[in-house]
């Protein structure tokens, strides 16, 4: 099927789809259309029809769309549902024997749950948070390993209304204790550890460390056992998981919610100052998760669905906990390293469990793909129908060897661009209609009004042309502020075109077909491996340290992980000289303590100054000119110390 080969120009490589290719929940051609002109004429009722039909309600809804606060969008405002509910209950009945999750261990154990034994686990757990006195409204953060608890603890959360805010079990002590105390979490749901490469990751000693300044507002630390490491207990604050289910009835009556109710909070970088906490709302946020999860992944009965993401990320939110489940699918979870204890890894999981679509990152079909064709050809990948992607731009040979290698030649790729804001999908391919080009996220979905405008905020036409990736009308989906700063979610993503249109912070540019390139961020957000680090949060850790005066941190590329942190670090005193492995080493090892290993620098330059104007502003292009090594076409004639350069270069 393929148009072109490989030695010409990578834009002119195109994929037809397949018409033969299942279709079971996603979209037909003709009613890919259909959808497209009903949308742009009345997308009111467009969503509306589609909220009814997907969604089960306790209450309905008759106002779709609230403008009144506008650019706060509140969707289906007098509906009432329960999101467990929507997961759970309504499928006891047809796939209560099916199987919701299989678990995979690092270490290998397996572990499956029906829809029936998850549905008990979650109502248990549900029931255990409501008798130590939680309730709606009242926030619960999860640091957890990748295991079921984990969306069980998300899912009896949204049994009872509370909302949950998870923070990724790589984060550091600081990094959770600064996110307990934005979100006033009253409980921390974690474990005594988790598998990772071999090793324990010590979640229960991170947030004793966490809580042993501040977060007074924590009243409950609930811990799992998983890895069975000893752990400390504090009396009255303390509780294994276990023994606080143990006596709980396996049923909960879901607490209704409105349809506005906040179902989570989630903490992003962004280009400024502490993280912030992306909220979301129950019903919008559900019919998201779930519509994506049935049109992208054309959801069959018979599916194995595997997203590689941690929970703690939006893609493991919206593709583990809630749209795959919500769809009613069998979905896998993996606790560990991609590479443990072989490159084989993946596949083997792929092909023991019979996974039919797997959906993971660039970073990883990069790091696989540098291992060779040979190990995954030793596994019997004949199960997968469909590949995904998602996080970062797929570059176009990683593409073509995710097709080649994995999908055999015979499975589609969908490129899904959205983000933590987006709560689902909005750019993406449907399989078996849209015809694909490697490294592009193809169209917007149906419903979903992108464009790209230049700064004036006119649409760019001219193809090639790059400017702003905006999307021009609200979707239920999106999120709906940032948890105690509606001023920065307005200023953040609205305030550029006057509150006109969402700015999702990329550039992107558009092909004569009026396919979507996605560029980069815009903003100063690096995409390492897939996540999102703001360069500010790694300065301000940097500067933390006793030692250093100042520092400017940019992105370098990167062959596998898309992008590396490259620091540049002015000292307190003398430049350090010689030899400074060792302070570099207790540089990283301090930047991983602040916010987690996933932000430590991989280059750090010392040097005297930084790079400024006569006004005092740090020139970044310049540093990230130096960092990759590039010639300096600037013009360094407005620079302060210009001499700096060549120390900079190093
Ligand atoms: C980037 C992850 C190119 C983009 C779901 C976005 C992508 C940021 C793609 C959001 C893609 C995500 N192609 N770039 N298919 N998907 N991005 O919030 O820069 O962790 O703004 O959400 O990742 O990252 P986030």
């Amino acid at each position: 099927m393929q148009k072109n080969i490989e030695s010409v120009l990578i834009e002119q490589r195109r994929f037809e789809p397949d018409p033969a290719f299942a279709t079971a929940a996603r979209p037909s051609a003709t009613e890919v259309v259909r959808l497209r002109e009903r949308a742009a004429e009345d997308p009111q009722g467009y969503w509306a029809d589609l909220a009814r039909t997907h969604l089960s309600w306790q209450r309905p809804f008759t106002v779709t769309l609230d403008r009144s606060q506008a650019p706060n969008f509140r969707w289906f405002t007098d509906g009432c549902l329960n999101v467990s509910w929507n997961c759970l209950d309504v499928h006891l009945e047809q796939r209560g024997e099916k199987t919701a999750i299989i678990f995979e261990g690092e270490p290998g154990d397996v572990r499956k749950l029906t829809y029936r034994e998850l549905h008990a686990e979650v109502c248990r757990f549900a029931n255990a948070l409501s008798a130590r006195g939680i309730g709606s409204g009242d926030r619960v953060v999860i640091y957890m390993p990748l295991v079921p608890e984990a969306v069980i603890a998300m899912q009896a959360c949204a049994r009872i209304g509370a909302i949950h805010s998870v923070v990724f079990g790589g984060f550091s002590a600081v990094s959770l204790k600064d996110r307990i105390e934005d979100a006033g979490a009253v409980c921390v749901v974690t474990a005594d550890g988790g598998w990772r490469g071999g090793n324990i990751v010590e979640l229960k000693a991170a947030t004793d460390k966490a809580l042993t300044e501040g977060c007074t507002s924590v009243r409950d630390v609930i811990v799992l056992r998983r890895t069975g490491a000893a752990v400390p207990m504090k009396t009255g604050r303390d509780h294994w998981w276990h023994e606080l289910v143990e006596d709980m009835p396996t049923d909960c009556a879901p607490r209704w919610v409105e349809a506005e109710h906040p179902l989570f909070l989630l903490y992003t970088s962004g280009s400024t100052g502490k993280p912030k906490g992306i909220q979301h709302a129950s019903a919008g946020y559900l019919l998201g998760a779930k519509l994506t999860y049935l049109w992208v992944f054309d959801r069959q009965e018979a599916d194995v669905f595997w997203c590689t993401a941690d929970v703690g990320w939006i893609t493991g939110h919206s593709y583990v906990a809630y749209g795959p489940l919500a769809a009613g699918v069998t979905i896998v979870m993996y606790e560990g390293a991609p590479m443990f204890p072989d490159g084989g890894r993946f596949w083997r999981i792929c092909e023991q469990h019979g996974v039919t679509i797997l959906y993971t990152a660039p970073t990883a079909i990069r790091a696989l793909m540098k291992l060779g064709d040979e190990i995954p050809a030793g596994y019997d990948l004949s199960c997968l129908r469909l590949l995904g992607s998602v996080g970062e731009p797929i570059n176009p040979e990683a593409w073509m060897w995710y097709h080649r290698v994995i999908g055999r030649g015979r499975c589609p790729i969908v490129d899904t661009w959205w983000q933590t804001e987006t709560g689902a999908m909005l750019i993406s391919p449907l399989p078996g209609v849209t015809a694909t080009k490697p490294g592009s996220c193809t169209q917007p979905l149906p419903g979903i009004e992108a464009d790209i405008v230049d700064d004036a905020g006119q649409s760019v036409t001219t193809p090639e042309a790059g400017g702003y990736l905006v999307i021009r009308e609200p979707w239920p989906s999106m999120l709906r502020t940032i948890w105690g700063d509606n001023q920065r979610y307005l200023d953040t993503y609205w305030a550029k075109f006057q509150n006109r249109y969402y700015v999702a912070g990329d550039s992107a540019h558009r092909d004569a077909d009026g396919y979507f390139w996605i560029m980069g961020r815009i903003d100063d957000v690096l995409n390492v491996a897939g996540h999102r680090l703001g360069t500010m949060e790694i300065e301000s850790a940097l500067v933390a340290h006793p030692r250093i005066a100042e520092a400017a941190v940019v992105g370098k590329q990167h062959d596998i992980k898309g992008e590396s942190v490259f620091a540049f670090v002015v000292c307190r005193g003398a430049r350090p000289m010689g030899d400074t492995g060792a302070f570099e080493q207790e540089l990283r090892d301090w930047v991983t303590q602040q916010l987690g290993a996933i932000a430590k620098p991989d280059d750090i330059r010392f040097a005297d100054n930084l790079p400024k104007t006569r006004s005092g502003k740090i020139m970044r292009r310049l540093l990230r000119a130096i960092a990759r090594g590039e010639s300096i076409t600037q013009d360094v004639s407005t620079l302060e110390n210009p001499t700096i350069i060549d120390q900079l270069r190093g």
